[in-house]
This record gives C-alpha cells, structure tokens and sequence, in this order.
C-alpha cells in the first residue's frame, strides 16, 4: 500500500515511516527539511526494497496542501494510508506569543490537516477503502494555559477525526487520532518549551510512540494514547471541571 506522511522528516513521523518500510509499503514522504527526507528514503529504499517518494512541502503555507495534493496526483500515486503528523507547539503567555507564529501552527495544525483530509480522503471514499490516522496530542483533552493555540488547535483534530470516523466508517475509511503526551523529538525546541516543567517529569521516546500508533492503527483502534500515564490523564479529563482543568495545565507547564 501506498502511505504517505507528513512531517517524516523527524520525531514520530520518521519513525513511522520505518515501520511502514519495515513492512513493505511505499513511502510518500513530505516535510520543508528536502534533504533529511532523501536521506531518509534513500536508506529505507536500500534496507527494505521499497519504492520512495519525497516531496518538500511547508504546510504552515496557505495553499501548500493542495499543491502537495496535486504533485502527488500528477505522478499517478494513489494514497491508501494518509498519516497527518506534521505539527507544531509554541509556549507562553498569549498576550506575549508572536502571532505570526500562531498563524502558521493554525494553518498547519488545523487548516492543511484539513485540506489533506479531504483530498485525499474523498479519494478513499470514491474508492471505498483507505485508513487516516491524525495525530493530535493529551493536549487534545484540556484547555492549555501558557499553549493555548496549541492546546487549542490539538482539540480541534479530536473533534474532527472523530466526526468523520463517524462519517466514513461506514463508507469504507478508517480515520483514527493518535494522542501522545510528552514525548522526545524536536518538538519541545520548536515548541520553546524549554523553560517549560511539561518535558522534566519523563517523556516517551519517538520510537515506543510510533510502533504503539503502528500497531493499533493499522489494527483499526479509533483513539490511540501511548502510554499508561497519558492514557490515565486523558481519562482524568472527564472527572474535572473544565476551569480545575486548566489551573492543574498551567501548574505542569509554568516556567521553573
Ligand atoms: N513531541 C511531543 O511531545 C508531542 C506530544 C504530542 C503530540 N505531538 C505531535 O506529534 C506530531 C509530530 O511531532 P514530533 O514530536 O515528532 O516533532 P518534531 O520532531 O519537531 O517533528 C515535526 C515534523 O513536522 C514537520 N514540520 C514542521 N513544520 C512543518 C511545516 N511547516 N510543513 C511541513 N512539515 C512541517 C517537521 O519537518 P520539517 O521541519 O522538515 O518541515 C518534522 O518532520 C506533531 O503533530 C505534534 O504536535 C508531539
């Protein structure tokens, strides 16, 4: 099957493209970073015998997905397997966050996972088969005090895959969330976290992330949270009020 990924050019994304090469399918990888993800196809192409595609992509860019869309089409690639990963994170106060920035996690985060989506997915639907898997994060389950776009952004994708799981099951397309919690990949630099209490109390390695999301999704799991404490947290979400909810994100994110 033919799979593509976006963001493969790091963290969780590149490790799910090895599992995907590992077990025979053909990549369709995109990312801005050209050259990682030739380095990337090019060793996964000699390990496994198994056809590559790369295409430099910045999806943070209005317009991007579609062109990612179209690229793909005019090389007669059909995509079975669409993993919406790319993402970003930015920290702190929301009066003091560079908009900017914020656009461009919105237009990646939300509006090219979207545009994606439906492109790639209506094919899916017209051909009565296909899988998506969107990753969203813990940070899907609360409203998050000092990233708030993001924590923002990342509830946005649970509401959506979960609505179109409810839409297209039953024409044939899977869409699944993946939702780690912390986890170590470029992210938390990206994300200025560094400041950040979120990634000293223990995070997952990309890795484990990735052959949990593997595993599940292409077993036909709807909602995928790596990890015993994420999966506890995400579950904890419902006990509270939403506004206790907040003030226990702002505790775990302050700055030390
Ligand atoms: N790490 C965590 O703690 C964590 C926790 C929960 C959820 N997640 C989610 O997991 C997903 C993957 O993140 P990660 O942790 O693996 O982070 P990462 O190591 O920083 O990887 C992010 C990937 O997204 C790509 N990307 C970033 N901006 C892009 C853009 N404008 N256009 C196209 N691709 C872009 C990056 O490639 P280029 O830079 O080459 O473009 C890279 O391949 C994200 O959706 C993130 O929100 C991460």
């Amino acid at each position: 099957m033919n799979v593509l990924i976006t963001g493969a050019s790091g963290g969780i994304g590149k490790e799910m493209a090895k599992l995907f090469a590992e077990k025979g399918h053909t990549l369709i990888l995109a990312a801005r970073s050209e050259d990682k993800l030739n380095e990337l196809a090019t060793d996964l192409a000699e390990q496994y015998t198994i056809k590559t595609h790369v295409f430099k992509s910045d999806l943070s860019k209005s317009g991007a997905a579609e062109a990612l869309f179209e690229q793909v089409q005019s090389q007669s690639l059909k995509v079975d397997i669409l993993i919406n990963n790319a993402g970003v994170g930015l920290f702190g106060e929301f009066h003091q966050t560079d908009l900017q920035k914020e656009q461009e996690m919105i237009q990646l985060n939300i509006t090219s996972l979207t545009e994606l989506t439906k492109l790639f997915g209506r094919e899916m639907v017209n051909a009565g088969s296909g899988k998506i898997l969107n990753v969203a994060s813990t940070a899907a389950f609360f409203p998050g005090p000092l990233m708030a776009v993001y924590y923002a952004s990342k509830a946005y994708v649970k509401s959506f895959t979960e609505a179109l799981d409810n839409e297209w099951a039953e024409l044939g397309v899977q869409v699944s969330g993946l939702y780690p919690g912390p986890t170590s990949t470029g992210f938390k630099d990206t994300a200025e976290l560094n400041d950040s209490k979120l990634f000293k109390n223990g995070t997952m390695k990309a890795q484990a992330v990735a052959k949990i999301a593997y595993i599940e999704f292409m077993n036909g799991k709807k909602q995928i949270i790596p990890g015993g404490m994420n999966k506890l947290q995400s579950k904890a979400s419902r006990l509270i009020s939403r506004s206790a909810a907040a003030n226990i994100v702002r505790k775990t994110q302050e700055r030390e």
